[in-house]
């Protein structure tokens, strides 16, 4: 009997013991883009200051879910954390589209100050209703609009081409209103839907652009910067709170480190690939002028109401009450 006992006991006190608990991790870039290197780091370091009991299965380049669908993949707790980029969100949680007005933020400075600001807290109250919870930003860069079939000098000259989005009502209006043709592919298509000739255009940041190799495919490139993308690093809600304390400050501490060193990566290997781009590509690549870009922003600012209807009448008159539109 105290045999039994003790054999009972030694099984339960090593379950406790090394009983791991799984985060899968899912995302649709390469695994060394800045955020697939991220994820990698965050894995590292939550399995080493967790001894192992927090681990982390990586599923990278859209292995287990492509970008939108994710989103409802973490809602039902099927994969526990992802980051993608804002305007995947948008379908479910719209708000996340403001970082999809064309330009609306100047530089990563003014980014990194919105995800301190109030409306961060709109979007985090939104996206905690319905059903994730948003736990860090990381940084990808400003896109550029890559074409095929001619050099885009102003705004106009995309009208009458089919252009890939990302799939957000915003970025869909932004090229409506100049006359071109938004249709929505999922990440992992880009590079084969470009190669078939089935679009003719895209808008990235020039590490999507390198390390898709859409060089190959596309001929132009502007260097617009007149959108920004970057990730909401999120966890399901019903993961994160069948989670202990001391899990949840594992996670935070992991990611805390992680998140530093994705956004130094993010804008030391965008800047490389412009490099890249720019001598070691056929691309010709185009510098908007400083008119020109005032052409382009004063273009996009006559259509501000037309962006500002797609998001709730809280964020908009918080964007405006910050100055930033
Ligand atoms: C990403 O960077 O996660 C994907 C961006 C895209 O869909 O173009």
């Amino acid at each position: 009997m105290y045999k039994v006992i003790s054999l009972i006991l030694f099984i339960l006190v090593y379950k406790f013991s090394y009983s791991e608990t799984i985060i899968r991790f899912s995302h649709v870039v390469s695994v060394d883009s800045p955020k697939g290197i991220a994820v990698e780091k965050f894995k590292t370091e939550l399995e080493k200051i967790s001894s192992g009991r927090l681990k982390v299965l990586i599923y990278p380049e859209g292995t287990l879910f492509d970008d939108i669908p994710v989103i409802e993949a973490l809602k039902k707790n099927i994969v526990q954390m992802a980051a993608p980029s804002f305007s995947k969100f948008s379908d479910k949680i719209r708000d996340f589209q403001v970082f999809d007005i064309p330009f609306l933020f100047n530089n990563i400075k003014d980014i990194h100050n919105f995800y301190n600001s109030k409306a961060i807290s709109i979007l985090n109250r939104e996206t905690e209703n319905f059903g994730l919870k948003i736990l860090d930003f990381w940084d990808n860069d400003f896109k550029h609009i890559t074409c095929s079939k001619r050099l885009i000098k102003k705004p106009e000259d995309l009208k009458g081409l089919k252009v890939r989005t990302m799939g957000s009502n915003i970025l869909n209006a932004q090229f409506k209103i100049v006359g071109a043709m938004p249709y929505t592919y999922p990440f992992g298509s880009l590079k084969h839907i470009l190669e078939e000739g089935l679009i003719d255009c895209q808008e990235n940041t020039f590490n999507n652009i390198y390390s898709q190799k859409l060089y190959n495919s596309q001929k132009y490139l502007t260097v617009s910067s007149h959108g920004y993308l970057g990730y909401a690093v999120v966890i399901s809600k019903k993961f994160w709170e069948s989670l202990s304390g001391e899990e949840k400050k594992l996670i935070m501490e992991a990611l805390k480190k992680t998140t530093a060193y994705e956004r130094e990566l993010a804008q030391r290997k965008n800047f490389t690939d412009f490099f890249r781009l720019s001598h070691n590509s056929n691309l010709y690549v185009y510098k908007l002028s400083e008119e020109e870009k005032v052409y382009w922003i004063t273009f996009f600012k006559r259509h501000k109401n037309l962006f500002l209807n797609y998001l709730s009448s809280e964020m908009a008159k918080e964007i405006q009450e910050m100055g930033l539109y």
